[in-house]
């Protein structure tokens, strides 16, 4: 079951990156939760995005949570770096980690929250064994790499099963989706179960203001 209020997590990858510090400072106003950070190596997905250098910098303009989605190869490498640089969470991939275990770890010696994505292809059931260590579970509703996708509706059962074994395991775990989250998918999505919305064009887009769209989001899970 889901208690408490929905958390949005407006993603920065669908922001106009020459006025970046604004839409922050316009998402926070507008009571984002926290920020998400999607950062890409060009080989775990067929993108690159951003790095530390982003964090570092938003680090000085929001108090909020700046909460990074590692999609790369070897996150251990770069934890230590994005820590300094200021993240206060990571969402590491099960995918392409021979000891996702290990990673959390170590997310968790540097005194960070951690939590464990799943692409659309995985099964919830991998979750299970590392779910105690977990801060936070982050069900991918598209494939990882870009913004502006549609959700792919056959992730619901999964995310409603993630659900469940939260509630059995470790009630507290946040449980998060993330890609093609709007007004029209985000009612689904909570309704599977989902207490977390990452959300990048729903929030940065040309239509409207980002105070004005993430009302939008908001006004549609009051229904
Ligand atoms: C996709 C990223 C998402 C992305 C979502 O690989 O992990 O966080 O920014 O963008 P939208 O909300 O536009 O689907
Ligand atoms: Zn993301």
């Amino acid at each position: 079951m889901t208690t408490g209020p929905i958390k949005l997590a407006p993603s920065i990858l669908a922001a106009d990156f020459a006025r970046l510090g604004d839409q922050v400072a316009e998402a926070e106003r507008a009571g984002a939760d926290r920020i998400h950070v999607d950062v890409m190596d060009g080989h775990f997905v067929p993108n690159l995005s951003m790095g530390a250098e982003i964090v570092q910098s938003l680090r000085r303009v929001t108090r909020l949570p700046l909460e990074t989605h590692l999609m790369i190869f070897n996150p251990d490498l770069f934890l230590d770096e994005f820590a300094q640089a200021g993240s206060d969470s990571f969402l590491v991939h099960w995918e392409g980690n021979t000891d996702v275990s290990r990673t959390v770890q170590r997310i968790k010696a540097l005194g960070k929250s951690a939590g464990v994505a799943i692409n659309p292809a995985t099964s919830a059931a991998v979750l299970e064994e590392i779910l105690p260590d977990l801060d936070q579970v982050l069900i991918m509703t598209v494939n990882p790499g870009f913004g502006h996708q549609h959700f792919l509706h056959t992730t619901l059962p999964k995310i409603a099963r993630a659900r469940e074994l939260i509630d059995r395991t470790k009630p507290g775990c946040g449980l998060e989706v993330d890609g093609g989250i709007d007004a029209t998918t985000a009612p689904l999505a909570v309704d599977a179960g989902a207490d977390v919305l990452v959300a990048g064009s729903a929030v940065f887009n040309d239509r409207e203001s980002v105070a004005a769209a993430m009302q939008r989001l908001r006004a549609a899970l009051e229904h």
